[in-house]
């Protein structure tokens, strides 16, 4: 388990004191790998035919010396003044078309051909000189690749890359891109420009190739990078870090990319506002009870699930995350005592192999100096924060025989990139509130409340293995999607779709003759419309008597609500007001030897977790433990020889859980465990099951 962080020695090299005590430090904090270089450009080249390699050589060294590890990074996310003044276009050019100054970070321009030659040559000579080095562990791609440049030269690969994608033809471009409208038919590929508020704002399938473009340009741009390190020496694998659910870079794409993927969690823990993320419904009693960390635990052990499936479930590394606070969040509430090590096993607990933190020590200057870091300005270990590190990193090193090992869910999530642009970009039928991402977490808590293993995928993933497949709001099909998943019900499986599915093609093009389109048969409905309503507004939802999935009673709809046919499907539930009433709600629809399911409005939470319940049910499927209390989560990572469980409390209050027969070996405490387990508040316990 690599326990470590961010370490910027670069911003100390005047003082040399500070850096032996950082080496002390290290060992007192129970840490074996920093991450290094992240921003060291301007120390490593401080002019263009000047490098600067004796600290990194100095640092590696006694890292090494200490048996601790370097994640090493390339230093591209940060340009040096005299790079950015020498050669303009490295840059970037923002939507409105102005260059930017030199200044902040991520600003370069990820085409330009003078920025890749100074990465190449700069990582030519940390891969020439680091890539054998005892202490390199992994390399670290410059950091959180993100945002998009619109200057000419991107505007260029923008169009070659066009050309390839419509066979050099722009009259499929024009089609796919329904440019009639408007009058914005394209005769010269020349003509062609990336969104920008000063022109291209209506076009949606210029604005999805936008984006796919974006992150095809992104992974160009870290070949590039990455080219001289593999030349150096391929065994040292590679990784960039990930932001979380960033909207920019579709990470299931980049994910094929990297040898072992991670991210950068930040949680806002302890939320002032629990209600909001179940927005427009009042928070139900389960999780009013459970507290609103246990919320906040939900939506992040959705990401890490995301993260784990993005290689197909082989562990990942959380690579940053904070020891104590943000400098960015809306308030900077510090970690409650022991909310850092349930936090960090909870990665753990969902596949990852490493905790590591921004940022090691504080810097004294600029913008992140008050951010949480394991080192405080005070500059000793003598703190909370770092005492609730070395916990961590005293129980990650009982944890080493966990690495490798990983999850096997029966319940998959399809929560998809595309996707979630093309619903962004839809104008109607509701302005705010379409709430893609909310939608898919709306469907992902039941899971965890029950501690019942979900992968979250996108419609590419792979769907064998699985019992039960939800994929909320699926509107855009890519082609095959709905063939994988009507192949997917055929053979056993059950899927729940919602409404909102099957509305547009992957050029954003409207489905012709019906939505949900190619699911459509395999749904057995046909969606006619879609009633907007207003926020305050409901609609009632009644279970059919006697219906296969036993619902009963009612339950309210909001925002949107489709008015669907029922064709092949049986109804489960019908509306209970307005001018549809008595029109399907929830519908079951049979194929081959599995069933579909329908949800036709956005249904308040207490309904999706009575639903996803009573599926659980009929398939047989049931959580790691069957009586979880509220805010309490349970999961398991396994080597196919033992088991891990992993019990975090959630819930800021003492709790109890029952082992349901099962026994152990406690890793954390090395103690038996049987019968019912006490929970402290924040209580982490990580048991090797007999
Ligand atoms: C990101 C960055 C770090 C740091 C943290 C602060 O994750 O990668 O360099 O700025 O945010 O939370
Ligand atoms: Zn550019």
């Amino acid at each position: 388990m690599l326990h470590g962080g961010d370490y910027n020695p670069d911003q100390w090299l005047h003082d040399p004191a500070i850096l032996a005590e950082d080496r002390r430090l290290l060992g007192e904090a129970r840490c074996n790998s920093v991450s290094v270089g992240i921003f060291a450009w301007a120390a490593l080249q401080p002019a263009e035919a000047v490098f600067c390699f004796d600290w990194l050589d100095r640092l590696l060294d006694e890292l090494a010396a200490d048996g601790r590890y370097a994640v090493l990074a390339t230093p591209s996310a940060a340009m040096p003044a005299w790079l950015a003044h020498a050669y303009p276009e490295v840059r970037r050019v923002e939507r409105d078309r102005r260059r930017r100054l030199h200044g902040a970070r991520v600003t370069f321009c990820y085409t330009s051909p003078v920025y890749r030659a100074k990465v190449t040559e700069l990582n030519s000579r940390l891969a020439e000189r680091y890539a054998t080095h005892p202490a390199l562990v992994l390399w670290h791609i410059s950091n959180e690749y993100g945002g998009e440049c619109h200057c000419e030269l991107c505007q260029h690969a923008f169009r070659q890359w066009l050309r390839q994608r419509y066979g050099d033809s722009l009259e499929a471009l024009n089609r796919a891109w329904w440019t009639a409208f408007w009058s914005h038919t394209y005769t010269a590929w020349s003509q062609i420009e990336s969104p920008s508020p000063l022109g291209e704002t209506c076009t949606h399938g210029l604005q999805l190739d936008w984006q796919r473009f974006v992150t095809a340009q992104t992974i160009d741009f870290y070949r590039a990078e990455i080219a001289p390190l593999r030349a150096a020496d391929p065994s040292v694998p590679i990784t960039t870090n990930f932001m979380g659910l960033y909207p920019g870079l579709d990470y299931g794409k980049f994910a094929a990319e990297v040898d072992v993927v991670c991210w950068d969690s930040y949680p806002q823990w302890h939320p002032h506002e629990p209600a909001a993320p179940l927005y427009p419904f009042a928070t139900p009693d389960w999780w009013q009870e459970a507290g609103p960390d246990a919320l906040v635990a939900a939506d992040t052990a959705f990401v890490h699930d995301l993260y784990r499936r993005l290689k197909g479930g082989r562990p990942w590394l959380l690579m940053e995350s904070t020891p104590s606070v943000t400098n960015w969040q809306y308030a900077a509430k510090l970690k409650r005592p022991g909310l850092h090590l349930a936090a960090s096993l909870q990665a753990v607990a969902h596949g990852a192999d490493s905790v590591q933190y921004f940022q090691w020590r504080k810097s004294r200057g600029a913008s992140e100096k008050l951010h949480g870091a394991v080192v405080d300005h005070v500059g000793h270990e003598h703190t909370r924060v770092f005492a609730e590190v070395r916990a961590v990193g005293e129980a990650l090193a009982r944890l080493d025989e966990v690495v490798g090992s990983t999850t096997r869910p029966a319940v998959a999530l399809i929560c998809d990139w595309e996707n979630r642009w093309a619903i962004d970009h839809a104008a109607g039928p509701r302005h705010t509130h379409r709430d893609y991402l909310p939608v898919c977490h709306e469907h992902y808590r039941p899971f965890w409340r029950r501690g019942v293993a979900v992968d979250v995928l996108d419609c590419d993933g792979a769907l064998d293995g699985y019992r039960l497949v939800l994929a909320p709001m699926l509107y855009l099909l890519r082609p095959g999607v709905a063939a994988r998943l009507a192949a997917f019900v055929a053979g056993g499986g059950t899927l729940v779709t919602t409404y909102w599915s099957g509305l547009v093609n992957e050029s954003d093009l409207c489905t012709l003759g019906g939505v949900p389109g190619e699911l459509r048969p395999v749904l057995g409905i046909w969606a006619e419309e879609t009633d907007s309503l207003y926020d305050a507004d409901r609609v009632l939802i009644n279970a059919v008597a006697g219906n296969p999935l036993g619902l009963q009673g009612s339950w309210q709809a909001a925002l949107l609500c489709d008015l669907v046919h029922a064709e092949t499907a049986t109804v489960l539930a019908t509306y209970g007001s307005e001018f549809y009433a008595g029109r399907p709600a929830l519908t079951a629809n049979r194929w081959g030897a599995g069933t579909a399911y329908h949800v036709a409005a956005r249904c308040e939470p207490a309904f999706t977790d009575r639903l996803c319940a009573a599926l659980l049910t009929q398939l047989g499927l049931a959580g790691v433990l069957p009586a979880l209390p509220a805010g309490v989560s349970a999961t398991v990572r396994s080597d196919g020889q033992r088991d891990y469980l992993f019990v975090l409390n959630f819930a800021g209050s003492e709790r109890r859980v029952d082992l349901a027969g099962r026994t152990g070996q406690e890793l954390t405490g090395g103690q038996a465990v049987a019968g019912e387990l006490p929970l402290q508040p924040y209580d982490a316990r990580v048991i090797r099951l007999d």
